[in-house]
């Protein structure tokens, strides 16, 4: 059984009192829900906070997740993160090749997959992103961008990486959007997604969490985590909002 998984990625937003809050609100909501793992991405700046407050709280949720990374353990490379610097703040997961980097930031397929091996050997659990524009789905090619952002990692790592790491589809029509995808629509790439890893390895296949993104709200959350191969989702805006974020992470335990 593959334990869900809710994770908010908070962006470029919060300052301290809000980081502070929302940390202290999602440990008390979320106390006591014991099938869900669930995690927060705040800002690199507001780690180090979320983190302290965290222990302090001594709460089960929520663990920290990283946005971003710089695939080299330290050096001259002013501005960035390692993992091992993430690990050492008691970080559990990254999020990497997520569309807004990969747009914005030009992440190719292929540093995205140095991320990710970087992110593992540092000892941080990748969440890699995939995901479709809305050019790209109404082209009918959705399919085929999702495997091949998934097959750049898989060749640079191995599909037994996987083992170790999350995947999250976020169609980027849907992002930031308010259109969710249909559960339906969600299900069927996460199942071409899934049974494309089950032809190098079934086991693998069945163990990989296979997130959700885009415009998950607490109305859209239960229908979404119901379909057979969604495993949770990595929630935006609705993160923001810890009544929200609550009730979306109670629709998967
Ligand atoms: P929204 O939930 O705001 O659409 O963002 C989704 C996302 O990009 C999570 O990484």
């Amino acid at each position: 059984m593959r334990q869900k998984l809710v994770v908010g990625n908070w962006k470029m937003h919060g300052s301290r009192t809000q980081v502070r809050q929302l940390i202290e609100d999602v440990a008390a909501g979320t106390a006591g829900l014991n099938d869900v793992e669930i995690a927060v991405a705040p800002t690199f700046l507001h780690l180090g906070l979320a983190a302290q407050l965290s222990q302090q709280v001594g709460a089960e949720h929520p663990k920290l997740a990283a946005q971003n990374l710089y695939p080299q353990e330290q050096g001259a490379f002013t501005g960035e993160v390692s993992a091992p610097m993430l690990a050492d703040y008691g970080v559990t997961y990254v999020i990497v090749g997520h569309s807004e980097r990969r747009e914005i930031f030009a992440e190719t397929d292929q540093a995205v997959a140095v991320k990710f091996q970087a992110a593992q050997e540092g000892g941080l659990l990748p969440i890699l992103c995939v995901g479709e524009s809305l050019q790209q789905r109404e082209q009918g090619s959705s399919e085929e961008v999702v495997l091949s952002q998934l097959d750049a990692v898989i060749a640079a790592a191995g599909v037994e990486a996987l083992q170790s790491a999350v995947i999250a589809y976020e169609p980027i029509w849907a992002i930031g959007t308010g259109k969710t995808a249909s559960p339906e629509q969600a299900q069927g790439i996460h199942r071409v997604l899934r049974e494309h890893i089950a032809k190098s390895n079934s086991t693998i296949a069945a163990g990989v969490r296979i997130l959700y993104g885009g415009s998950v709200k607490a109305s859209s959350a239960t229908e979404l985590f119901d379909q057979t191969d969604i495993d949770g989702g990595l929630v935006g805006g609705a993160s923001l909002k810890a009544e929200e974020f609550i009730s979306i992470c109670k629709s998967a335990d």
